[in-house]
């Protein structure tokens, strides 16, 4: 079998390609890999159909991208975890698989993946690629959306591109929750969950490509009082979440897709409180904090 790689939408060439010629049930070549890297390289979101893997299988795949981060961002104490720490659990099921009450502050808490973000923005370093295997799909509603961060740099005007050039974002859970109204943090959870800084525009290490590293997580400009870096914040993500800029994944049962969080952002999707929905996350960690990486 070959690798082949195909745009989802051939209007939009270089956003979301779909990947035939492959099973990730068995062992990937190094060159298969390299193809699939490519591939991210040029399309930002990569799409495999029809892969009914296992936690081991998904992990053996995404260690060919680089070192794997752990769910450090979850606010499911360690106890209360169904998956192993180099999974994210992107579900609502409890650890014996129970659809979560609608008040659990874990549901709660997980509502922040329906705003517009970038994984792991609030790490130091934050997260390269992510890996979301669907195991158990709800049936109606619940698709994840993508925007082209690069497509919506390019887009801006001369003026505000020089504008923000250099600027400093912080970002935090705790502002991305906030959002909803969630604020409901212990003392712990906000230390750890301090803010961090990171670049607002970032050039892509390989492709030289520029794009906007905006993120629900970010919640300050470095210079700029709060409520004025937040209006911005809230503009450019208006501008870069346009539908031109945007494809809407419709999830089948056992899709895994994967996306490069450094040109692109992610929300989750309505769907009934009531229907299991059982999605399992793997995420490639950057290299570096986006202020030690070439601008
Ligand atoms: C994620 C995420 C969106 C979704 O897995 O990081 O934000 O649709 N998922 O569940
Ligand atoms: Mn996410």
């Amino acid at each position: 079998m070959t690798v082949t790689i195909t745009p989802a939408n051939p209007a939009r060439p270089d956003f979301v390609g779909v990947v035939a010629g492959i099973d990730l049930k068995n062992p990937v070549s190094a060159a298969d890999a390299a193809a699939i890297d490519a591939g991210m390289d040029k399309f930002g979101v990569l799409v495999f159909h029809g892969q009914d893997i296992n936690d081991e299988q998904q992990l053996a795949f995404s260690r060919h991208f680089g070192p794997l981060e752990t769910a450090t961002g979850d606010i499911a104490k360690a106890a209360d975890r169904r998956l192993s720490m180099e999974v994210n659990d992107i579900s609502n099921l409890d650890k014996n698989s129970n659809v979560l009450a609608r008040d659990d502050r874990r549901r709660l808490f997980s509502l922040g993946n329906m705003l517009w973000h970038s994984d792991s923005s609030f790490k130091a370093t934050p997260a390269k690629y992510s890996l979301l295997s669907a195991r158990v799909i709800p049936g109606e509603g619940g698709n994840t959306e993508f925007a082209d961060m690069r497509a919506a740099w390019d887009a801006l005007d001369p003026a505000m591109k020089s504008e923000i050039r250099e600027m400093i974002t912080d970002h935090s859970q705790i502002f991305s929750r906030g959002i909803l109204g969630f604020t409901d943090f212990t003392e712990e959870e906000r230390q750890r969950w301090a803010p961090v800084p990171q670049r607002l525009v970032r050039r892509h290490p390989k492709t030289g490509r520029l794009s906007l590293f905006l993120s629900a997580h970010a919640g300050q400009i470095h210079g700029m009082p709060v409520p004025e870096a937040r209006a911005m914040l809230r503009d450019l993500t208006e501008h870069a979440t346009q539908r031109e800029f945007v494809h809407a994944h419709v999830w089948r049962a056992h899709d895994l897709v994967m996306w490069d969080n450094r040109v692109t952002m992610h929300r989750a999707r309505r769907y009934p409180a009531d229907k299991p929905r059982d999605l399992h996350r793997t995420t490639v960690a950057d290299s570096s904090p986006t202020l030690a990486q070439a601008a």
